[in-house]
């Protein structure tokens, strides 16, 4: 069984993969990490402060790791059995960045991708089963909860359908 965790950052995924894989008993598997140990990295973005890695080497050498949870917002890209996307309210998703002391224009950059909802998108062209989860105001036991459920009984369908911010009329810090 391998089990991706996705979003945007800030959305919750180490926290949530880290309970979930204790939870039901799998390895916990942060995709940096892998990427950074498999010689996965191709460069290092400065302005960003973030790796850019060689997806398809890394998805290459993922093959052989089952059991686990993914952590990370390539995850997605990996062979999965199901994604779980995580998603955040922009304007409390906002305060979680700022909190973690991002400057301002990552925080604003990955604002932007969460209203834009472009992980959720990447996840679900590249994925058949896909389950996006608000975590806005719920503890991450609770979030950890949901996804253990899903994992266990197959019964998601409400965390099926595509997730939207604009529709909800949810991009007020903008
Ligand atoms: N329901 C929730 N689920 C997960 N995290 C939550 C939740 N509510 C609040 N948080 C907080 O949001 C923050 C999420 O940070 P975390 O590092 O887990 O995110 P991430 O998606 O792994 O980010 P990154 O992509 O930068 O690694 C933590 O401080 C966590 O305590
Ligand atoms: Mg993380």
């Amino acid at each position: 069984m391998k089990i991706a965790v996705t979003g945007t950052p800030g959305t919750g995924k180490t926290t949530v993969a880290k309970k979930l894989a204790e939870r039901i008993s799998v390895d916990y598997v942060s995709i940096n990490d892998f990427a950074r140990k498999r010689d996965c990295i191709i460069s290092h973005d400065e302005e960003r402060d973030s790796d850019i890695v060689d997806v398809k080497k890394l998805r290459e050498e993922m093959k052989s790791t089952d059991n686990c949870i993914l952590d990370g917002h390539l995850s997605h890209f990996m062979d999965s059995e199901m994604v779980f996307v995580l998603r955040c309210k922009p304007s409390s998703l906002k305060k979680r960045l700022e909190d973690k002391g991002w400057k301002e224009e990552k925080v604003a950059e990955n604002v932007d991708a969460e209203i834009t909802g472009i992980i959720e998108r990447e996840a679900r062209n590249s994925n058949e089963e896909v389950y996006s989860v608000d975590t806005t105001d719920k503890e991450p036991e609770e979030v950890v909860d949901i996804l253990q459920r899903i994992i266990e009984t197959g019964e998601g369908e409400e965390y099926e359908k595509v997730f939207d911010w604009i529709e909800k009329e949810e991009v007020d810090v903008v």
